[in-house]
């Protein structure tokens, strides 16, 4: 996941600014390396390419200059993309590898030769998801199995169970979420596949719920059996500390005794 290369989807067009450059959006997620196209197949001898990011205050990332059969590339001093960055000498193509989620925003590239930007792109980096935890919630009815799938710290994304390839529940954030859960209650002997889905527009994580092994115990839970072992153990542990405690006691009074004794003789 972290270094694959160039997974790129160009989603949707749009028109930018009103002078007819097309803005194409870019998906990556974090870790990705991504190739941005300078549209050009050559760069012409005399050119002098230049990739810039962000829309309002631009960042020099890159420029590429041809002059008297000398090429040169000089890379931006912006510290964000240090060693993450290389242009294609032939095409003036950018390539960003590693990516971070900082690096969403827009980038541009223009030529000298070009009134307009050769292109744009607007590129949006994921997280990589993590995988949903599914717990059992020991907390309710003892009718029905209750279990918990959740996620930490996760923005932009959906939970969902499915049953086999329905949804059956779903539910969404958009800001960061320390914690996102979903409930599900299923009977013991349930012979259908459950399994909870994390996704954003890009990518999904599954974990399958096993409910031969989840359902199965509740720790603490309250079954009789159960609450008379608790209780014996509870009460092996009070005589326990008893014990300890008289012999504790009984030990230093012995002790202050021999003291006692020691300076009656001395
Ligand atoms: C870039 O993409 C993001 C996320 O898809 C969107 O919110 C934003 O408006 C886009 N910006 C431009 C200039 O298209
Ligand atoms: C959640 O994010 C916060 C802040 O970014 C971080 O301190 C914390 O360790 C994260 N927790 C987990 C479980 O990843
Ligand atoms: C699940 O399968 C078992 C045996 O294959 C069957 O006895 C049981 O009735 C099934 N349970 C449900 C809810 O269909
Ligand atoms: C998860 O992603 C794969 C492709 O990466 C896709 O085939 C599958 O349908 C997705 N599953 C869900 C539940 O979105």
């Amino acid at each position: 996941m972290f270094i694959t290369i160039t997974l790129i989807c160009f989603c949707s067009w749009s028109l930018a600014g009103g002078c007819g450059v097309e803005v194409k959006s870019v998906f990556i997620t974090e870790g990705d390396s991504v190739t941005l196209e300078s549209a050009l197949a050559e760069i012409q001898s005399d050119d002098l390419i230049m990739w810039r990011f962000g829309a309002k205050k631009e960042i020099l990332l890159a420029t590429y200059s041809r002059k008297d059969n000398k090429a040169e590339t000089v890379y931006g001093s912006d510290g964000r993309f240090r060693d993450r960055l290389q242009l294609d000498s032939q095409t003036g193509s950018l390539i960003i590898t590693n990516s971070r989620i900082s690096d969403s925003g827009l980038y541009t590239v223009t030529s000298i030769n070009s009134d307009i930007p050769l292109n744009t792109f607007n590129i949006t980096v994921y997280v990589c998801l993590p995988l949903p935890d599914i717990i059992r919630d020991c907390s309710s009815s003892e009718q029905y199995c209750s279990v918990v799938c959740s996620v930490v710290n996760v923005s932009a994304v959906s939970l969902s169970w499915y049953k086999g390839n329905s949804v059956l529940s779903s539910i969404s954030v958009s800001d960061l979420s320390i914690s996102l859960s979903l409930p599900l209650e299923v009977e013991y002997q349930d012979n259908n596949t459950y399994s909870c889905v994390i996704n954003n527009p890009i990518s999904n994580q599954t974990t399958r719920l096993d409910i031969n092994i989840l359902c199965q115990i509740c720790p603490g839970c309250c079954g009789f059996t159960e609450a008379v072992i608790r209780l014996a153990l509870s009460a092996l542990v009070g005589v326990a500390t008893v014990a300890v405690l008289v012999y504790d006691i009984s030990s230093r009074r012995s002790d202050q005794k021999r003291e006692q004794e020691i300076r009656e003789i001395s």
